[in-house]
Order: structure tokens, then C-alpha cells, then sequence
């Protein structure tokens, strides 16, 4: 905080910004970005494992975001075939990228095949005989992991819970073997390892170590068989603090990996991708107006931000520091207020009952550690346009992604002329 300037955030003035570039505005930090990932690599280099590190795109995918994780050496984990062009767009090399996701279509996987991506993470024996089609069709060969399913409980919040027998993601556990045998036979397939991902925001090493044991005793499975097991994928997941969660150093994740996949000769990677851009970005946000309501409730505090911008307290209840943004108000007393956001919908809620300075309408506020899952899982929703999204660092700022139109809102909807017809 500067007595002047209210909060900061990587030496910006976030009052300025909100000023200049209106609100609901993202906020990306690009010294957070690489301060985190270079932390994440110094903790793997510390534990003496060589580990590449393809950054989990979904939780972040704007362009800036990108080519800064590229310039630190990351590379991509990619989704779906937009991602696969984003992340080319920003120069990540193909041979970087990896190629995840419970349901591939044959055009996604052509444009893997085509452009080079370096492995295509693979999660049922139906997928793969597509996949060995579509390659062979195309002449190319698919290196490809198998997904599997290590029916571990990572201790997450249920909807982002990947790893447990009954999850949609990964190959059975007990079909893997015949499955990874198969694929080997398979023309223009070439299985070369195993990858496995429990969950997002986990927030105990416990889970992955469960996880990784299982995986190395398979790889060592798959070997006495005679397959060749190069690559391990050892997924992301990492949580951070949010609230007071009491989040593992990336220290404990690569002591899980190498107590557990250390000796087995293969090729590490991991997908972060919350740890990374979580803590790197903020949503601004201006108080429409605050409503007071019955004597013993909490005046209700109503952004000019939404659900549809921050999806994830309505989705997931989760937790986002609020603070205000100008000197006065950052050091005004507490009291219980709820804030919510403009939409119509009960679950538009980012916090309940919280303690925090008394709010007036005019006021800027900034939702913290909404650097993943934030811009991305943004919609239109009550025909909201998109936020604007700035960059900063070091001091300076730039917008990265200006205010959606409003415009855009229709652009490409057409309206059949029987829809202009009035009652005869
Ligand atoms: N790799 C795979 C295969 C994944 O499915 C995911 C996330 C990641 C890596 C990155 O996980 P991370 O390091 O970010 O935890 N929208 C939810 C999170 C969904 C995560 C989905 N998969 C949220 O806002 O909490």
C-alpha cells in the first residue's frame, strides 16, 4: 500500500488503472508470473530432478500470459484445439506442447498430428484406435501417454476431483496394461509413457504420493511386459492459499515425485497451472451502490462485477480476498458485508458476511488470486461484455485486452425473416 496511491500491485497503481480503464478490469501481474514459475524450477532443480514444465493453459490463455511463460521456458498443456492454436499463436513450439483432454474430435486430433505437438495424452482404448486412424491417414505417428485413473482421492472440492475410480478422466486402472499393449500394435501409435492428473487445488502431498506410487509400480509392470515406459506425466494440481489453507511448497510436490518416480528412469513433466497465474491477477471492481437491508443483516455491497466474470464463488463457493483499493478505505474499520454481484441469479455472491471496510458506492475493490479461472471461465451471460484486461509490470501498465463491445454481443446472430411476421 502507498499512502497516495491505496494498493498496489507489482508497483501500479490499482486506482489508476481502475480509473483509466473503466470496471470489471483483470489485472496480470508479470512479475508474480515469473517470480512463481522460477520458484516452481528452483524447487524441482533443488530435489534434483529434471522436470519440463508445460503450463496448464485453461487456468489463463491470454496471449501475454503465453509468450511471458514461454520467454521463462515453459511450455503447454493444452485442451482443446483452440488452445492448440493459442499456444502456437504465442510460439510455444509443438514439440512443447502436450495434448490433454477426456474427448478429442478427429479434426483436434489432425491439427495435433499436422502441427507436431510433442505427445497427445490419451484416455480410453476407443480414443486411441481413432487416433491411430486419424495419424494413419495423415502419415504421421502419435506419441502418445496413457492417462490413467489411480482411483485416489486428492481432497479437493468435488467438482474439480479428477482421480477417483468414478471420475470421467483416465483409463481404468486395471485395464492399462492391455490397453498400453495394444496401442503399442496399433499402426501410427507409439505409446511412450503414462500420465496422471487427481485434481486441482490440492492441498496435501499425500494424494499425489498415492497417486505416483501407483503409477511407477505400472511403469515397472509395463517394462517386465516388454513395453517401452520413457515419459511420466505427473499432471498439475498444486493449490494455493486463498483464504488461510494451508498450501504445500512446490518443494513437497517434487519430494513426492522423486520419492516415488525418481528411480525410474523416465522423463518428468508437470501442468501447473492455478500455482503459476492464481496469485498473479486481481479483478477490479466498482461498488454500484450498497443496500442496506434489515437491521441485523449485512448491507449488501453490489459490484459492477459478476458472475459471469468470476465464475468460481457461484460454482465452486470458493473464496476471494476482497480488498478496496484507495488509502482511505483500506485502512477504514470492519464490519460483516456481503457482496454480490449484478446478476440474476442467487448464486452471484463473492462473499458473505465478511468483515471488511465499510464500502460507499464509487468505491474500487479488488478480488485477489483470480489469476486462474478467471478471465478465462468469463461468459456473456445477461449480456455482459467481456472485462477489459490489463498487464502490469514493474510500475508500468498496458491494456491487454480492451473492453468487449458491446456490439459483439450479436455479431453473427441472424434473425430469419418469419421472426418479424405479427399475428394475422
Ligand atoms: N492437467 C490437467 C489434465 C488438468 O485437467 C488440469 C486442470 C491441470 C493440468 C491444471 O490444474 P491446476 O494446476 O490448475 O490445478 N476451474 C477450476 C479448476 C479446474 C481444473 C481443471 N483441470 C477452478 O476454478 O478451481
Amino acid at each position: 500500500m502507498d499512502a497516495q496511491a491505496g494498493l498496489l500491485f507489482e508497483d501500479a497503481s490499482l486506482q489508476n488503472i481502475a480509473q483509466s480503464v473503466g470496471t470489471p478490469c483483470w489485472v496480470t501481474g508479470a512479475g508474480t508470473l515469473r517470480r512463481r514459475t522460477r520458484n516452481l524450477k528452483a524447487a524441482f532443480a533443488a530435489s534434483g530432478l529434471n522436470v519440463s514444465l508445460h503450463y496448464a493453459m485453461k487456468a489463463n490463455d491470454h496471449l501475454a500470459t503465453l509468450t511471458l511463460l514461454r520467454s521463462e521456458g515453459c511450455g503447454a498443456d493444452v485442451v482443446s484445439g483452440g488452445e492448440l492454436m493459442r499456444a502456437l499463436q504465442a510460439g510455444i513450439a509443438a514439440s512443447d506442447i502436450i495434448f490433454s483432454g477426456v474427448g478429442k474430435t478427429d479434426m483436434e486430433m489432425a491439427l495435433a498430428l499436422e502441427s507436431g505437438v510433442g505427445q497427445i495424452n490419451v484416455e480410453s482404448a476407443e480414443e486411441i484406435r481413432r487416433l491411430s486412424n486419424v495419424a494413419v491417414k495423415l502419415r504421421r505417428t502419435a506419441r502418445i501417454a496413457l492417462r490413467v485413473n489411480p482411483d485416489v482421492d486428492a481432497g479437493t472440492h468435488e467438482k474439480i476431483s479428477t482421480g477417483r475410480a468414478h471420475d470421467k478422466f483416465g483409463i481404468a486402472w486395471d485395464d492399462a496394461l492391455d490397453i498400453y499393449r495394444d496401442a503399442a500394435t496399433l499402426p501410427g501409435i507409439e505409446p511412450v509413457g503414462l500420465a496422471v492428473h487427481i485434481g486441482s487445488q490440492i492441498l496435501s502431498p499425500t494424494p499425489y504420493k498415492a497417486a505416483y506410487t501407483r503409477v511407477a509400480d505400472l511403469v515397472r509392470e509395463l517394462r517386465i511386459n516388454g513395453l517401452p515406459v520413457h515419459i511420466v506425466d505427473c499432471g498439475g494440481g498444486l493449490g494455493i492459499r486463498y483464504r488461510d489453507e494451508l498450501a504445500p511448497a512446490p518443494a513437497a510436490l517434487a519430494g513426492a515425485i522423486r520419492d516415488t518416480l525418481g528411480d525410474c528412469g523416465v522423463k518428468l513433466a508437470i501442468e501447473p497451472g492455478r500455482w503459476i497465474a492464481a496469485p498473479a491477477g486481481v479483478l477490479l471492481s466498482t461498488v454500484i451502490d450498497v443496500k442496506r437491508q434489515s437491521e441485523d443483516a449485512p448491507d449488501l455491497i453490489i459490484l459492477d462485477a459478476a458472475m459471469n466474470d468470476l465464475a468460481r464463488p457461484a460454482l465452486y463457493d470458493s473464496w476471494h480476498g476482497i480488498l478496496p483499493v484507495s488509502p482511505e478505505r483500506l485502512n477504514a474499520a470492519l464490519s460483516p458485508q456481503t457482496v454480490v454481484g449484478p446478476v440474476c441469479e442467487s448464486s452471484d455472491v463473492f462473499a458473505s458476511s465478511r468483515p471488511l471496510p465499510s464500502l460507499r458506492p464509487g468505491d474500487v475493490v479488488a478480488l485477489l488470486d483470480t489469476g486462474a479461472y478467471g478471465a478465462v471461465m468469463s461468459s456473456n451471460y445477461n449480456a455482459r461484455p467481456l472485462a477489459a484486461q490489463v498487464m502490469v509490470d514493474h510500475g508500468q501498465w498496458q491494456i491487454i485486452k480492451e473492453r468487449q463491445p458491446i456490439e459483439d454481443l450479436w455479431a453473427g446472430e441472424t434473425v430469419p425473416q418469419w421472426c418479424h411476421r405479427a399475428p394475422e
